[in-house]
């Protein structure tokens, strides 16, 4: 969690830096600070709040060439003007701004460090006073003498008052690279940080640390041996991180859903052998047939679009497949088989508990695919093949544009598969006019926005709601009661439909509305059954279907197009996600930057 950054050359460092906060943001944004050497001394400037706040209270003489910063995700410590980083040591000579937990800080508080007085509850401000304590001539020396006596995961970058010509960063589990400029560097936990400076970076790799200066960097493990690492040039483009007229970024990637799709799709349908290619997943026909089983793994919507793929590859390829959280999977010892295909999914490619599941799996010898939206990312490095989103940055707290997008790619994993193994070339046929016709499709879901933000006033008004659905509505159920509850802070819960009836029917009355998701589908009388009992109970009902035909009772219905069963989950998450965008405007709510959470989540 939480963003780091640096600078070291000609410029003042301090524009640059809060410049990549504000970037940054979507990785925490409980507090954020900044220190730079100014003349010959070390200043720090940091609070609680977002970097706006930051900017504004920032005093006018705050300038140096050389400095770090911060924005933060809470783990040790409240946020606090005092848990802000960068942390510094008692002299006020070195300053440090990290990202990820060190697990043996309170014990490294006991007892190389009993002496020293703690200004902050973080576990960051131990590695200060480990480093100030290194009686090492170099700083890059210091921080690696200090790293070996921690534990823990680590992105880090360090500045020293009495060698303002450097910044000394390092790795272990949380990413960082170097930004390479002329005469200037930069480190930022991730290249779109730096995108008004620089394509060119350096990724570390994990136990690897660098010293930079204005003219040069050099990289070294953690045990003192030269890397002499390459820059490679970062996918990143500026105008991915505009709002192009939209009020925010959620607003924007829901509408860029089409052509997210789109891009998902490009080069991937083949419709003359009525199947999907999709070039980096090292899986030959034999292979395929070889495999017993399919497990996603992934967290948040992530793993919801996983819940969604592992239906579809079950009904194409008769594999049994199914989903579940990394962060579950990667805890109980799982049983790792050489004929299961894993796949990994995370937008961000930084997910902590994902990358654990990926290097459990690949420790016991398993074979994993990656579905990963970052270029570059540490997810995508560490997995054995993968497919790219190509979805484009998505900014906003919540995922709405890599959901769907990860959920094509998923379908077009389940076709590829499938026609090797139980799908004729007429069922591949109708699913590849199915595939491409999903942009327009998913713009004619968008078209009805008005509609659905008249139907959010429902919801605006209920302090909780259900979400339920049968198979394939299940999983959007899912989805979209993670939608309404992370932007809108009302409590939903998502149930199999028939589950109601076991526990849950006894909250329905007429202050708690229920999304019943309802496509046109073998299921549609069990569904309708459901909407009787929740109504006959006085609940409301707002229900999301393909069907065109009304529904008796319903409040409210927002009806997407019909396309093949299998992909029909991918339309009916479209209308949620604008419902609880509009649920959370009516609210006034901070729609990209929902309390408490963080687009990123690189800790445990
Ligand atoms: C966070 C985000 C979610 C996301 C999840 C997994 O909780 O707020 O929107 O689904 O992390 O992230 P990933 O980058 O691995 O897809």
């Amino acid at each position: 969690m939480c963003g780091i950054v640096g600078y070291v050359g000609g410029r003042d460092a301090v524009p640059i830096l809060f410049e990549a906060l504000q970037r940054l943001e979507y990785r925490g944004y409980d507090s954020a600070g900044v220190a730079v050497v100014s003349g010959d001394a070390l200043k720090v400037h940091k609070r609680a709040g977002r970097v706006d706040e930051l900017v504004r209270t920032a005093p006018k003489r705050l300038r140096g060439h050389v400095g770090i910063g911060h924005t933060r995700w809470a783990t040790h410590g409240e946020p606090t003007d005092a848990n802000a980083h960068p942390h510094v040591d008692s002299a006020n000579h070195v300053a440090v701004v990290h990202n990820g937990i060190i697990e043996n800080a309170s014990e490294l508080r006991a007892t190389v460090l009993a002496d020293v007085v703690f200004t902050s509850q973080t576990d960051t401000e131990v590695l200060a006073h480990l480093i100030a304590a290194q009686h090492e001539a170099e700083l890059e020396e210091a921080v690696r003498a200090a790293l070996l006596l921690v534990e823990g995961a680590y992105g880090i970058a360090v500045i020293d008052v009495r060698q303002p010509d450097r910044i000394v960063v390092a790795r272990n589990g949380s990413p960082v690279l170097l930004g390479i400029g002329k005469g200037e560097h930069f480190v930022a936990s991730d290249a779109s940080a730096l995108v008004r400076h620089t394509d060119q970076v350096v990724y570390l790799d994990d136990r690897e640390m660098a010293v930079l200066e204005a003219d040069g960097f050099r990289t070294f493990t953690l045990d003192a041996e030269d890397t002499e690492k390459r820059p490679t040039t970062a996918p990143v483009s500026k105008t991915a991180y505009d709002k192009a007229g939209h009020a925010d970024y959620m607003h924007k990637e829901i509408h860029e859903q089409p052509v997210a799709v789109e891009r998902a799709l490009s080069g991937r349908i083949d419709r003359r052998f009525a199947t999907a290619h999709l070039g980096g997943i090292d899986l030959s026909p034999r292979d395929v047939l070889a495999l017993r089983r399919i497990k996603v793994l992934g967290c948040g919507s992530a793993y919801y679009a996983g819940l969604v793929g592992a239906q579809l590859f079950e009904s194409l390829t008769r594999i049994p497949a199914d989903a579940e959280a990394a962060s579950e999977f990667r805890y109980r010892n799982p049983v790792i088989e050489a004929d299961t295909l894993y796949i990994a999914i995370s937008q961000s490619g930084e997910t902590f508990d994902t990358l654990a599941a990926v290097q459990e799996i690949k420790r016991k010898g398993g074979r994993v695919l990656g579905i990963v939206n970052t270029p570059g990312s540490t997810i995508a490095r560490e997995c054995n093949a993968g497919i790219y989103l190509h979805a484009g940055p998505e900014v906003s707290v919540t995922s709405t544009k890599t959901f769907t997008s990860t959920a094509v790619v998923l379908a077009l994993l389940a076709l590829h598969l499938g026609r090797i193994r139980d799908v004729g070339p007429a069922d591949g046929g109708r699913l590849v006019r199915a595939l491409a016709a999903l942009p327009e499709q998913i713009a004619l879901v968008l078209a009805a926005e008005d509609a659905i933000a008249e139907t959010a006033t429902v919801l605006a008004a209920a302090s909780s709601a259900f979400y339920i659905g049968r198979v394939r509505g299940y999983h959007v159920a899912l989805e979209g009661a993670q939608k309404l509850k992370e932007v809108s802070y009302i409590h939903a819960e998502a149930y199999p439909a028939a589950e109601l009836k076991h526990g849950p029917l006894a909250l329905v009355c007429p202050d708690i509305p229920t999304v019943v998701i309802t496509p046109c589908d073998e299921l549609w009388d069990k569904n309708m059954g459901s909407i009787a009992e929740i109504r006959a109970r006085g609940g409301p009902v707002v229900a999301v279907t393909d069907a065109a035909t009304p529904i008796p009772g319903v409040t409210a219905t927002a009806v997407v197009p019909t396309t093949e069963p299998e992909l029909q989950p991918i339309l009916l998450a479209v209308p949620l996600q604008l419902l609880a965008y509009h649920v959370a405007l009516a609210l006034g709510r901070d729609i990209d930057k929902p309390r408490n959470l963080a687009k990123s989540v690189t800790v445990e």
